[in-house]
């Protein structure tokens, strides 16, 4: 692997050419006052980004370490992914699925040949991939498995995160995401993450899927158990159950594997994607299944007026090839250990837990010392950005672009950072 010098990020003075005019007081004021409060920003304004770096409007240069939660695996503006979506932006951007189009089989092949599945379902957003997962499930289990009308179930985990929809955060533990948001859909069955007994425990002639992260991401980057994605996929076999992982955010690339359950030798029976597969670009989402799974969706009976679009479909197979080189996991592999190595010499430091797969971290900050919106909000003014989670936890996701300096350079940072608030 190449190793460049890291940017530095020394404040700037220069704004990115094409930035919107106005200081970053006044675009969070006209922000705040115009768009819902549904997320809590850091205060930084970005206008323009390259590679796993950003600047915002008043110039100054930070590390992106959240990389769109992973949406951006590839980096802002990857070169090959903004030529082809560029071409493609010229030449045809909408069809929808009342016509065929040519970018969506040369796509929709490539994926289901990376995922080693028959076929695909393209969609937009994770939430709608995830609720395709659980619409297809459903239906298999009435046509295909013959479980009684209107009974189907779904087992899911404790501390998921599957996306912001009314079905979807109906099984989520959440209280913050489902607050007066009821009521709710039924059918779903939570047990705990990793529990393989409490799984078994929840399965019965109703069952036909269980939902599950390989590695929960919003959950703090929390890895099952050892043993448990084998199990689980040895316990759908035998049961007759959909085995449907949410690769959305661990998947392509992001774990050093292309999908999470690789490290396992796993393979389900639905993979469930989104983020990187719009390259940060545009919102491309699919689920991938063998025929027997997925040919239970009819004409007339699910669908999106942009799903499969020929924008989405040639930034997703220019995605797909991508990852299909490999360098991108073994960039995630390589910077990963640098990262657990740097991490986990913080322990002790103001650090309690340091989880690590690939290039994804969770950071646990000890709760007397800092809160990890305070961790973030030091960091941003060291020139790195990240995201907290669950009150004392910290993600760490640089692209996978990022050089080993960038890395070296988020652990000096974060040292900084803690011992600041140790004096
Ligand atoms: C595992 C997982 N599933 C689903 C989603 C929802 O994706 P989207 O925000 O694109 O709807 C997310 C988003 O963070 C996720 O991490």
């Amino acid at each position: 692997m190449t190793t460049t010098t890291a940017v530095s990020s020394a404040p700037g003075t220069t704004p990115p050419e094409g930035a919107d005019p106005g200081s970053t007081a006044s675009h969070i004021a006209r922000t705040e006052t115009h768009a819902a409060h549904n997320y809590h920003p850091l205060p930084v304004v970005l206008a323009s980004g390259e590679g796993a770096w950003v600047t915002d409007v008043e110039g100054n240069r930070y590390l992106d370490c959240l990389a769109g939660y992973s949406a951006l695996n590839f980096g802002h503006g990857h070169p090959r992914l903004v030529a082809r979506a560029a071409a493609q932006l010229q030449r045809l951007t909408l069809t929808s699925r009342a016509f065929f189009n040519d970018q969506l089989g040369p796509f929709a092949q490539a994926l289901a040949e990376l995922t080693g599945k028959d076929m695909v379902l393209p969609m937009n957003s994770g939430a709608e991939a995830v609720e395709t997962a659980i619409k297809v499930s459903r239906k298999w289990g009435y046509q295909v498995k013959g479980v009684a009308p209107g009974t189907a179930k779904i087992i899911t985990m404790h501390g998921n995160f599957h996306g912001r929809t009314t079905t979807i955060v109906s099984f989520s533990d959440d209280d913050e995401a489902t607050a007066d948001y009821g009521p709710f859909t039924p059918g779903f069955v939570s047990v705990p993450y990793g529990d393989i007994d409490a799984v078994a425990a929840a399965i019965d002639d109703s069952t036909v899927a269980v939902l599950f992260e390989p590695i929960q991401g919003e959950g703090g980057v929390v890895v099952p158990t050892e043993g448990f994605l084998p199990a689980l996929r040895a316990l759908c076999t035998e049961r007759n159950v959909l085995m449907v992982a949410d690769e959305i955010q661990s998947g392509l690339a992001r774990t050093g594997r292309t999908f999470a359950c690789d490290h396992d030798d796993v393979v389900p029976d639905v993979y469930v994607l989104g983020k990187a597969l719009g390259g940060g670009l545009y919102p491309v989402s699919a689920i991938a299944a063998d025929r027997d799974v997925l040919d239970v969706v009819r004409p007339g009976t699910h669908g999106s007026t942009f799903g499969g679009n020929p924008l989405a479909a040639a930034i997703g197979h220019e995605v797909v090839q991508l990852l299909a080189t490999g360098e991108f996991q073994e960039r995630a592999q390589v910077l990963g250990a640098r990262l657990e190595k740097g991490l986990r010499e913080l322990i002790g430091t103001g650090l309690v837990a340091v989880r690590v797969r690939g290039l994804w971290a969770g950071v646990d900050v000890d709760p007397s010392l800092l809160t990890g919106r305070q961790v973030c909000e030091g960091l941003m003014r060291h020139g790195i950005l990240a995201k907290d989670t669950h009150g004392s936890t910290v993600r760490f996701a640089p692209p996978l672009v990022a050089t080993e300096s960038d890395i070296d350079l988020l652990v000096t940072t974060l040292r900084t950072v803690l011992e600041e608030a140790r004096r």
